[in-house]
């Protein structure tokens, strides 16, 4: 089946540059971008999807979000709210719950989150496991984030868990050993959160260099709470992504701006840990590649909003509302090394949302607005 989407307003492709087109139509055949061009050439098409002059954009990546869990944290948040820091700890309060958790409440909390996400606009995520940390809850975790998506990331590191307490290491040996061997068949990516409290420099390293030898690409939480070897590390290794990049100093800029990683950043977790937010700005400048990702999970940012995270990075990091957008889908797919994704061209997945707004800048402009007319995920209606 193909279909044209017609009469729109402003067709955002992100090809090349941000790629802004008026009077454009869009052919899709099957799941792929068929056609682009003046509406007045489009070739016929068996459906027809009227934009009503409305902005079309490609769909949101989101490149980052922990899907995987049981129960919520909003006793720690409100907490937070009045004055408790932020600390990481939390975490275990979820692996505990995710423990006791059947795998169909897992697969349905999971399932919950990816169609709230769908909704507003995200048609790929990422999903990392990482709140079961024993080989069975991690393996079921990757078990149930593989039936939802294709991006699957192996975070056994995520914290030391609390019967490891006493023998870290043996922990990181049963990471890179045992639970790698278990995880890989499920996973596409291997992350550590590398920080004060969870992970040092070399333990990242040792967990990243096996999961490179079991095939998997490389992703990083770093420099979140405080600056560290993170992100140096994540370029040194060729990660696809070194996450948060809250904390940098120039040297971590020039690193990121000299590789093809790409610094994700999660104003989600900022906002929902009241922290200073990273410098969009100052990484866009020095030639960095920049993503959006929601990193939505129960402790440190529990939003699936791609469109909230826009706002805040226009509002608080120094991005333009064109930027944003673009940082939100291309910068996405770049993170997760996808050159089908976060772009309207042909050959690309057929991944396209219609906004109820004339211009994708109203992304940033309306925000906590509900944007999201259509969604079109694999070239079918959603
Ligand atoms: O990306 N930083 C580590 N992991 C999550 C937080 C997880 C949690 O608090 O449950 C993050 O922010
Ligand atoms: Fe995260």
């Amino acid at each position: 089946m193909s279909l044209i989407v017609t009469n729109i307003g402003e067709l955002l492709t992100n090809d090349p540059d941000h790629g802004i087109r008026h009077d454009a139509a869009v052919v899709v055949d099957g799941d792929r971008i068929a056609w682009v061009g003046p509406a007045t050439q489009a070739p016929a098409a068996d459906l027809r999807l009227d934009a009503d002059g409305a902005a079309v954009l490609p769909g949101f990546v989101d490149s980052h979000a922990h899907l995987v869990f049981a129960g919520d944290r909003a006793a720690e948040f409100s907490a937070r709210m009045a004055g408790q820091p932020y600390t990481g700890g939390g975490i275990r309060t979820t692996v505990a719950a995710t423990r006791s958790a059947s795998d169909d409440e897992l697969r349905g909390n999971a399932r919950r989150l990816v169609s709230e996400a769908l909704r507003q606009g995200t048609t790929t995520i990422e999903i990392k496991s990482g709140y079961g940390l024993s080989v069975p809850d991690e393996v079921r975790s990757l078990r149930v984030a593989a039936e939802l998506s294709t991006e699957t990331t192996f975070l056994g590191a995520h914290v030391v868990p609390a019967e490891y307490a006493d023998r870290p290491d043996d922990y990181v040996d049963l990471v890179q050993g045992e639970m790698l061997d278990a995880a890989a068949p499920y996973a596409k990516w291997v992350d550590v959160f590398c920080e004060r409290g969870a992970f040092d420099g070399d333990q990242a390293r040792a967990i990243l260099t096996a999961g490179a030898k079991r095939g998997l690409g490389l992703r990083l939480h770093a420099n979140q709470l405080g600056p560290g070897p993170g992100v140096r590390l994540a370029v040194e290794l060729g990660a696809a992504s070194a996450d948060h990049c809250t904390h940098l100093d120039d040297a971590d800029v020039d690193a990121l701006a000299g590789s093809d990683t790409v610094a994700t950043l999660l104003p989600g977790a900022e906002f929902s840990t009241r922290s200073p937010y990273p410098d969009a700005r100052r990484l866009l400048d020095a030639g960095a590649t920049v993503a959006l990702a929601t990193d939505c999970n129960p402790g440190s940012s529990y939003t699936s909003s791609m469109p909230f995270c826009i706002a805040l990075a226009v509002r608080e990091m120094g991005l333009t509302p064109t930027e944003a957008v673009h940082a939100a889908t291309a910068g996405g797919a770049a993170a997760l090394r996808r050159t089908d994704l976060g772009r309207i061209s042909p050959g690309a997945r057929a991944d396209l949302i219609v906004l109820d707004a004339p211009s994708h800048l109203h992304l940033a402009y309306r925000p906590g607005v509900p944007l999201i007319r259509h969604v079109l995920q694999h070239g079918a209606p959603r």
